[in-house]
């Protein structure tokens, strides 16, 4: 698959274009940014990382049927993916109460939830991703109540898989963040899933192993990152 000129530069990853219209490479870089990069830095080896554990984790959703713009692993920082048409809703999905729903409701953290809370959240930095509705994305017309309804109903899948997936690697899944994406007449599951965009316990300890050691300093960001991939290549 040929490389071709860059179609978008993200925080985290850049997509570039190939010689195939339907397809684009997305490459996992080490930067890291919070708090709409107004705090910014560089985790060693992060992109190795969260190529490879976005990787597996997509094989996954693949085979328990939730469609995904995964094709295949190219190298340490690149995936081959179906280029989509991003809708800009973030979908956050959260089984105990951290960031920003601590924040908006004044709540402790840590608080596990007797359902999963489903949010949606404008995608826009200069806005700083507002918390919205569906009556906001149907009136705006960002996505239709068809799109939204499997995009809801894929992402409580989604969830279930994952909290099965960590949890017998010893990880307590804590949120997370879901993008979606058009391709031809179907809604991909797109972006990546990784340390950067959960959070992740460790069961017992309660230990972060994930970004969240970098948003608050918390040190040895790398060896989480490392230690999830490691758990993550497990088979179990
Ligand atoms: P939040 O508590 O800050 O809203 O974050 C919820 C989850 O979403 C958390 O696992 C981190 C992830 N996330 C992103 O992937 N990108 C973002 O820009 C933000 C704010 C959160
Ligand atoms: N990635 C986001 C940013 O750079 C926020 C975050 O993950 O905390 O602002």
């Amino acid at each position: 698959m040929e490389r071709r000129d860059k179609v978008y530069e993200g925080k985290a990853k850049i997509l570039y274009n190939t010689d195939d219209a339907d397809l684009a490479i997305q490459y996992f870089k080490d930067d890291a940014t919070a708090f709409d990069a107004t705090k910014r830095g560089t985790i060693a080896s992060k992109g190795i990382c969260n190529n490879k554990i976005s990787s597996v984790i997509f094989k996954v959703m693949e085979d328990k049927g939730i469609p995904t713009h995964f094709v295949k692993e190219l190298d340490d920082r690149s995936m081959l993916v179906k280029k989509v048409e991003i809708i800009p809703v973030e979908v956050t999905l959260r089984n105990i109460t951290a960031g920003g729903m601590c924040r908006l409701l004044g709540i402790e953290e840590g608080i596990i939830l007797d359902l999963p809370v489903l949010e949606y959240h404008y995608k826009d930095d200069a806005l700083h991703d507002p918390l919205f509705n569906e009556y906001h994305i149907f009136a705006l017309k960002i996505a239709t109540k068809e799109e939204m309804d499997k995009i809801a109903d894929l992402s409580f899948k989604i969830n279930q898989i994952m909290i099965d997936f960590f949890s017998k690697r010893n990880l307590d899944l804590v949120d997370f963040k879901l993008e979606f994406g058009r391709y031809k007449k179907d809604i991909l599951l797109a972006d990546e899933i990784s340390p950067d965009t959960c959070r992740l316990w460790e069961k017992g300890t309660k230990k972060k192993m994930d970004k969240d050691r970098f948003r608050r300093d918390l040190g040895d960001v790398e060896a989480a990152y490392q230690e999830v991939l490691k758990r993550v290549l497990t088979v179990v």
